[in-house]
């Protein structure tokens, strides 16, 4: 059975507890982010378990390293989980530059990461979107993040019509927030940048952010064990109860 899974930020946070929960449930995971020491880190708990590409996801070369580091392989599994939040602060003030590197890593990388595993998917194969509230809720001083998540989310729906046909399934999931560097680089802007700062404070004062642990444990089900239809049809959210009583414990 081909359990090979590309991770995209699985250096930290989120990617980094799906790999380890990957690498529990039997699979070889390719780990990808910019710093190798976290990925190296993660390769060495693991040995013979997880591969490492130091690869920014945005860069123009990106595509042609992962296929040259798949070296033919198909990938079973590819999860697009690396993202940046920033550049926080109001649209008035938003620079161009920033918000081309942003929109490179949110959107770009894994439009055009899944274009050139194309050739080598097989039928069956998932690639799973990681998204968020943000892509349906607009929150002041987030705009590049509200603005790319939400284009992610409809990459997600046009990739799963156009692959509908061969059978590769494509999803979307949100993790909830989630105890993460993530949130810790949200917790520390200002509320001129952010004028919601506070909630999120909150949220961690009063130990109510999920852990990645637990979100790993939701997409390995999602990847592993949903059926098909599940999987594919439409974005799975981690607060789902229903769904929980089928994905905890799994
Ligand atoms: N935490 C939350 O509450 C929350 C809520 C909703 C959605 N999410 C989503 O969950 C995913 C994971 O985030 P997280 O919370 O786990 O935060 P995180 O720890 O900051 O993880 C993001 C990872 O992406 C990598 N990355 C960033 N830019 C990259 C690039 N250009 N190329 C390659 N790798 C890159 C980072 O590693 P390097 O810096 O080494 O590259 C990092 O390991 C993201 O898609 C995020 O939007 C998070």
């Amino acid at each position: 059975m081909n359990t090979l899974a590309i991770v995209t930020g699985a250096g930290s946070g989120i990617g980094a507890a799906l790999s380890e929960r990957l690498v529990q449930r039997g699979c070889t995971v390719l780990a990808i982010g910019r710093r190798a020491a976290p990925l190296q880190a993660l390769a060495e708990r693991h040995a013979g378990q997880v591969e490492t590409l130091a690869l920014d996801v945005g860069a123009a070369d990106a595509p042609a390293r992962l296929l040259a580091a798949l070296a033919g392989r198909a990938p079973a599994f590819v999860v697009h989980n690396a993202a940046v939040l920033g550049p926080a602060g109001p649209l008035a003030t938003l620079e161009r530059e920033a918000f081309r590197q942003h929109w490179e890593t949110n959107l770009l990388a894994p439009l055009f990461l899944t274009q050139a595993l194309l050739p080598v998917l097989a039928a069956g194969a998932r690639i799973l979107h990681v998204s968020s509230g943000a892509a349906h809720h607009a929150l002041s001083g987030w705009g590049p993040y509200c603005i790319s998540k939400s284009a992610l989310h409809m990459l997600y729906q046009c990739w799963r019509e156009e692959l509908r046909e061969r059978n590769i399934l494509v999803g979307s999931a949100r993790p909830g927030v989630v105890d993460t560097p993530m949130q810790a680089e949200i917790r520390a802007l200002d509320e001129t940048a952010f004028p919601d700062v506070d909630a999120f404070r909150k949220l961690k004062e009063n130990g109510q952010l999920t852990t990645p642990e637990t979100v790993a444990r939701f997409f390995a089900w999602l990847l592993l064990d949903a059926d098909a239809a599940q999987f594919r049809e439409h974005e799975n959210d981690i607060r789902d109860a229903e769904l929980a009583t089928r994905w905890q414990g799994g």
